[in-house]
């Protein structure tokens, strides 16, 4: 909530209609939940596409659980899980989701985003999602205005996102983080 929907999404649900979102890391759908709860509250068109090229086997995906209000709406977040890959559907006016299992590094589109979700595991764990260049290729992919978040602040994340020609602010971390990364394309 604090990473992606208050510092990025809200940031963009006010100015219109549609929003045109590119996912790093459907995972769980955790942060694709998020964003069609605020989408149907707010009427705001959105369009989700989201990169997964490890997806979550169903059997496991049917019995998440979140836990205290977080997920209010299980039909849904089973929905979400239950789309089909690689084909644009709408899973409830006005939400749209598509979901693929390209990796970022061969992940191509025609159309640009408004808001990336940078969700790629940390750089200790995967360093090959946080390289100066695949940094570069997504803000390549953002339009003018666009907005990048993402829960790391590493130094170097920073810097490559400057030099990728984004404005990067630090703001205060979810709980457990000192800082976040806000990069927006000016
Ligand atoms: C921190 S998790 C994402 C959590 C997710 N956003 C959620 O709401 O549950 C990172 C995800 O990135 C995926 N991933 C790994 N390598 C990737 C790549 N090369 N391109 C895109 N996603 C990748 C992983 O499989 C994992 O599901």
């Amino acid at each position: 909530m604090h990473v992606f929907i208050h510092a990025g999404l809200f940031t963009l649900i006010e100015k219109g209609n549609p929003i045109r979102i590119l996912e790093v890391g459907f995972g769980t759908g955790l942060n694709a939940w998020l964003t069609i709860r605020e989408c149907l509250q707010a009427g705001t068109t959105i369009h989700y596409v989201t990169l997964e090229p490890f997806p979550i086997p169903m059997d496991i995906s049917a019995h998440l659980n979140y836990g205290g209000d977080l997920v209010t709406d299980h039909a849904l977040l089973t929905a979400l899980h239950e789309a089909p890959w690689e084909t644009e559907v709408f899973i409830q006016s006005p939400f749209s989701l598509l979901k693929t299992q390209q990796s970022l590094q061969a992940f191509h589109s025609e159309e640009k985003f408004d808001l990336i979700y940078y969700d790629a595991f940390g750089p200790p764990s995967q360093p090959e999602m946080w390289t100066a260049e695949l940094l570069h290729k997504v803000a390549s992919m953002m339009n003018d205005g666009g907005v990048f978040v993402t829960y790391c602040a590493k130094g170097q994340v920073r810097r490559d996102l400057a030099a990728a020609g984004l404005k990067v602010e630090r703001l205060a971390g979810p709980p457990g983080k000192r800082e976040m990364l806000r990069a927006i394309k000016s």
